[in-house]
């Protein structure tokens, strides 16, 4: 290990890191590994360009970590890295395109409002009037004298809730912390508050305070909800946002971290129809339905539940649909995914899955993912999307 008196040495010139988060082990601030790099651009070079040489990286790569703590990553190593990190989320069944990932390379912007503005670009050139391209937009890395930029959402676009005075909660209910510390930050909320508020994005540069910046509604591709047989399911006038874009989760590729490297797929029909406008700390809209479909809710056993969540994912799919929007259906989706765990065997790869996430939510062993185990997901692979620090 020569490298280690040269990185102390380095190290020491370092300014103090200002590291803002508690979260994940290596979202920190501190010099990279040397051997994560290693690791990733081996892996790199077999996996793309056997033919260029490795061992000229792997030392340019060793004297910029000893010079500076960090490294810069090429833009194809930069792409393939966060496309590897899409093909290791174990809890994703959408990762047959995992290679098609659009990259928009962002490492030079660090100030909220210019973070804020990238992500107005993000959701309108992933958007695409409906038809959803699956992108991903890389800001800053964390730096040992320089954090990068933080997004405290967890998606670009999130309903609000707020608080009703009877103590009760109006919107989204997954999102009261997040509407709170908007409130508190001077968000002036809709009035009257609505259900389907869009919330501000906070972004922080490092561990400052968050600032506060409204997503335009034009950026924000919406379907109004209707179903195909009950004309009334249109009155109660519920909707949903076209793309799902994940803002919290750390990025990290041969030991460098991006701590804000927002991303998104397309819909699948259950996560809105079975979940988000369902679960009861959140629209819980089962028994409205149920009620105006004129079901028997006296008891479980008439399996109102059951019956209506069926409607409300029929409704969901066939307003998207209709809208043009791109969403996935859960019964392709799971033959898909099983073509992609086939492809990863015959490429000599692993393919860990989470059962629990990969299974959907509704008619689960109807789907051909429901009849299988998978590899066991492993925390410590990499290239990685990391849990979100934050709460
Ligand atoms: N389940 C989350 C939601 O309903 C989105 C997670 C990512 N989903 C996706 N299809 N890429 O908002």
């Amino acid at each position: 290990m020569t490298t280690l008196v040269n990185r102390s040495a380095a190290s020491a010139r370092l300014t103090a890191p200002r590291c803002p988060v508690t979260g994940p082990a290596d979202a920190t601030c501190k010099p990279v590994d040397y051997a994560a790099a290693r690791e990733f651009l081996t892996q790199f070079h077999r996996e793309t360009s056997p033919a260029k040489a490795l061992s000229r990286r792997l030392r340019q790569v060793r004297r910029q970590i000893d010079t500076t703590g960090s490294y810069t990553h090429t833009t194809d190593e930069l792409a393939f890295g966060a496309r590897v990190a899409w093909r290791n989320a174990a809890r994703c069944i959408g990762r047959l395109y995992w290679n098609s990932l659009r990259i928009r390379d962002r490492r030079e912007v660090h100030a909220p409002a210019d973070v804020a503005e990238e992500c107005v670009g993000h959701l309108r050139e992933a958007t695409r009037g409906g038809r959803i391209r699956s992108t991903i937009t890389i800001f800053a890395p964390d730096l040992p004298d320089r954090a990068g930029p933080r997004i405290h959402n967890e998606q670009l676009v999130r309903y609000a809730a707020h608080r009703t005075a009877d103590g009760g909660v109006r919107g989204d209910g997954r999102n009261t912390a997040i509407t709170d510390r908007a409130r508190a930050l001077g968000w002036s909320r809709p009035e009257p508050p609505g259900r389907f508020d869009v919330l501000p994005l906070l972004i922080s540069q490092g561990d400052a305070e968050p600032e506060l910046f409204e997503v335009p509604p034009d950026a924000v591709l919406e379907v109004s909800l209707t179903h195909p047989d009950h004309a009334w399911f249109a009155d109660l006038r519920l909707r949903w946002h076209a793309v799902p874009a994940i803002s919290d989760m750390p990025l990290t590729i041969g030991g460098v971290t991006y701590p804000t490297a927002p991303f998104n797929g397309w819909y699948l029909g259950t996560e809105v129809g079975a979940r988000n406008l369902v679960d009861a700390d959140r629209y819980d809209l089962l028994p409205v339905i149920a009620d105006l479909l004129q079901l028997d809710t006296s008891s479980p056993r008439t399996l109102w539940r059951d019956r209506a969540l069926v409607e409300m994912v029929r409704a969901v799919q066939h307003s998207f649909d209709e809208a043009g929007v791109t969403m996935a259906d859960h019964h392709s989706e799971s033959e898909r995914f099983l073509t992609h765990v086939e492809r990863e065997r015959t490429a000599g790869r692993r393919c860990p899955a989470d059962w629990s996430w990969i299974v959907p939510p509704v008619s689960g062993g109807l789907t051909p993912v429901y009849h299988r185990y998978y590899d066991e997901p492993d925390p410590a692979t990499r290239p990685a999307f990391l849990r979100a620090p934050h709460p």
